[in-house]
């Protein structure tokens, strides 16, 4: 893939919609799945598996770092029922929409601490001054953990998401396994200091000097999935807004609600734009025969633009009836969405009512290559 399709990736997925909603994907040896009524069956069909072996097919260069093959089998985004539903009940409690209503307070502490970190400067980076530090300090909130436990794990999900793109490569399976020795040192020093309220106490077990493995990787997996998704809906959904003033102008002055805007951004640009599948059996979608054993690649950012159905896809509007797929459909529905939700809206709202007259430096809009979600690396933003 060449730079332009990480700066701008639409062309591509409107393409392969174009072709068809469903097709077999003769170099990548994947079915794509562009099509919105495709998406929702393939996501919510029992014969189809994210278990990362069955993904893998033992072909991942993670099988000679048994460390990082351990922590991958763990996650239970990348588990079937019923270890899958046994995890994650473990923890749901803790995101449910109304627990993180309830935290909405400390969201703005979080905002307002940011802003007043960068009013004074001329010019900041949208992604390094602004969205990852809020979602950090977010995430660290919600799971009752210290922000700098947070923030030294946010160091190493780069390397594990490049691994997790490209998980054939050794020297990027090197890589994440030296990385997730890391995350183990940071969370096995956390589990003796965790009070009860903290989403992950109830994995650590009975000896928190020694903590049992399923809170090692739940750490792991919470982090990892929680962070840089918030932070690049934040980035790149201020991107788009400071790109068209006049909506930028609406939602600085508070005419447009933060629901809306922060739905139609999810849809616009979609923070993880696909999501792997294997069939366990035969399945029929869209008249194609999708046999046992066959990879999937699930494109829920084509899903989200709908072309076939829709002659304004690619207009930011935050009228419309934004039904999206960004957080996922089925079993593994994002058990972040009022987290990203709270964190997106409180982030967005405040930082334009904050800098009503900020103008990005177009030339400084710089992306992430070879991630599986949107990575904004560095957008500079003049504030007055
Ligand atoms: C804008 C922000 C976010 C987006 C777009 C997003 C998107 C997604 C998507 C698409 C999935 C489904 C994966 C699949 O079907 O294979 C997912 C799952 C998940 N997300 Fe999020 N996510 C976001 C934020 C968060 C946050 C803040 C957290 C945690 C605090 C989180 C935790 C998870 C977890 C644990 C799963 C796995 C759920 C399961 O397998 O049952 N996400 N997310």
């Amino acid at each position: 893939m060449g730079i332009s399709f990480w700066e701008d990736p639409y062309p591509v997925y409107k393409n392969f919609q174009k072709r068809s909603g469903v097709f077999w994907d003769d170099m990548l040896e994947v079915w794509v799945i562009t099509g919105r009524d495709a998406v929702h069956t393939v996501l919510r069909s029992p014969e189809v598996s994210s278990d990362w072996l069955r993904l893998n097919a033992g072909e991942s260069a993670a099988r000679d770092f048994p460390a990082l093959e351990r922590m991958l089998r763990g996650w239970f985004m990348l588990m079937d029922p019923p270890g899958h539903t046994r995890l994650r009940r473990t923890v749901q409690s803790f995101f449910a929409r109304t627990r993180v209503e309830s935290l909405a307070g400390e969201f703005q502490d979080v905002v307002a601490a940011q802003l007043e970190r960068i009013r004074p400067l001329d010019a900041v980076d949208l992604a390094e001054d602004f969205s990852a530090p809020v979602a950090g300090g977010v995430l660290a909130r919600v799971l009752g953990v210290p922000v700098d436990v947070v923030s030294a794990a946010a160091a190493h999900m780069g390397t594990i998401a490049g691994f997790l793109a490209l998980p054939h490569k050794k020297e990027f399976a090197a890589q994440a396994a030296d990385a997730v020795g890391r995350l183990d040192g940071l969370y096995r020093a956390l589990a003796p200091e965790l009070s009860p309220d903290s989403a992950l106490f109830p994995l650590v077990g009975d000896d928190p000097a020694a903590p049992d493995d399923s809170f090692l990787h739940t750490a792991h997996l919470l982090s990892f999935a929680g962070q840089e998704t918030t932070a690049g809906l934040i980035a790149t959904g201020l991107l788009h807004l400071l790109r068209e003033p006049a909506l930028y102008k609406e939602v600085s002055a508070g005419q447009a609600a933060p629901e809306a805007v922060v739905e139609e951004l999810l849809r616009f640009d979609t923070p993880v734009p696909q999501v792997p599948r294997v069939a366990l059996a035969d399945l029929t979608v869209e008249g194609h025969t999708i046999r046992a054993g066959d990879r999937m690649l699930v494109l829920l950012a084509a899903a989200n633009r709908d072309w076939r159905n829709s002659a304004d896809a690619d207009v930011l509007d935050f009228a419309r009836n934004q039904r999206h797929v960004a957080f996922g459909v089925g079993v593994h529905y994002c058990l972040g969405a009022p987290t990203a939700r709270g964190a997106a809206r409180t982030a967005i709202s405040e930082w334009t009512a904050a800098f009503p007259a900020a103008r990005l430096a177009p030339e400084t809009v710089r992306w992430a290559v070879g991630t599986g979600y949107r990575k904004l690396e560095s957008a500079v933003v003049r504030l007055a």
